[in-house]
């Protein structure tokens, strides 16, 4: 069941007074290194770790599959968000599911059905996501957003680290948020794509509630516990 939220708890997360989670996406780290990628998002202070998995179908680039979650669930004790940017993620569920992922993101386009989808993630235990292309009207996303434990609004069009912020964004994440607050959904309001310190505070008051970063995470110059406190330090309330 879509988690609901008591109305102190929508008061906070309207007045967005609560942190936002931190999210490193790994896509911009060293693929030779990942264990240690991880580990030191997680001494550094990091909430989740973000997982990319493209299978050069959906999207044109290619990354990793079901083994590299389980070997990355080996590593680090943090959450595992999945974010599946591949062609029918349905049939992949039972897989990343005993691989220990934490929450298992499919996109709309991917996927014929969604609702079935999403309770087949939950009945294998895990958070069930959903998200969509820049590209595609949002309404079809913003009509499910109380019926997942996480919406993600993507704010460069999936594929590749490095891109920047879309325009627009900010306005489609602030229509989550009200879609959220109008089912008094807990869910996560995630945001993924041309995030950086100088921009993720914006993103959380439109009111992400966790916020991805990749390059600007694992290719500062100063290094990914330097990077996750420049995201701190801007969030600071
Ligand atoms: C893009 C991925 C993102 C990517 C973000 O398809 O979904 O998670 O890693 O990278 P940055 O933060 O560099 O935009
Ligand atoms: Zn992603």
């Amino acid at each position: 069941m879509p988690r609901l939220l008591c109305p102190t708890q929508l008061a906070r997360t309207t007045s967005q007074r609560i942190q936002p989670k931190l999210a490193p996406s790994i896509l911009s780290a060293d693929f030779a290194r990942l264990g240690e990628a991880v580990r030191q998002a997680e001494r550094a202070g990091a909430d989740w770790v973000h997982v990319d998995v493209m299978d050069g179908h959906y999207v044109p680039n290619l990354t990793f599959g079901p083994k590299m979650v389980a070997d990355l669930r080996a590593a680090t004790r943090l959450p595992l968000d999945v974010h599946l940017m591949i062609e029918r993620p349905d049939r992949w569920v039972d897989r990343y599911a005993d691989a220990g992922a934490t929450y298992l993101t499919l996109h709309l386009e991917t996927t014929p059905d969604v609702p079935g989808t999403i309770a087949a993630i939950r009945r294998r235990g895990m958070g069930a996501g959903v998200t969509c292309h820049p590209d595609t009207p949002h309404e079809r996303l913003l009509e499910l957003a109380g019926d997942a434990d996480l919406v993600l609004v993507m704010s460069v069009r999936p594929g590749f680290g490095g891109q920047s912020f879309l325009p627009g964004s900010l306005e489609r994440i602030a229509a989550a948020r009200r879609a959220l607050d109008g089912r008094r959904s807990a869910a996560e309001l995630e945001v993924d794509g041309g995030v950086k310190p100088d921009n993720c505070r914006a993103v959380w008051e439109a009111g992400a509630t966790v916020i991805v970063a990749g390059s600007a995470v694992y290719l500062d110059p100063d290094g990914p516990t330097a990077a996750i406190a420049k995201f701190r330090s801007a969030l600071r309330t």
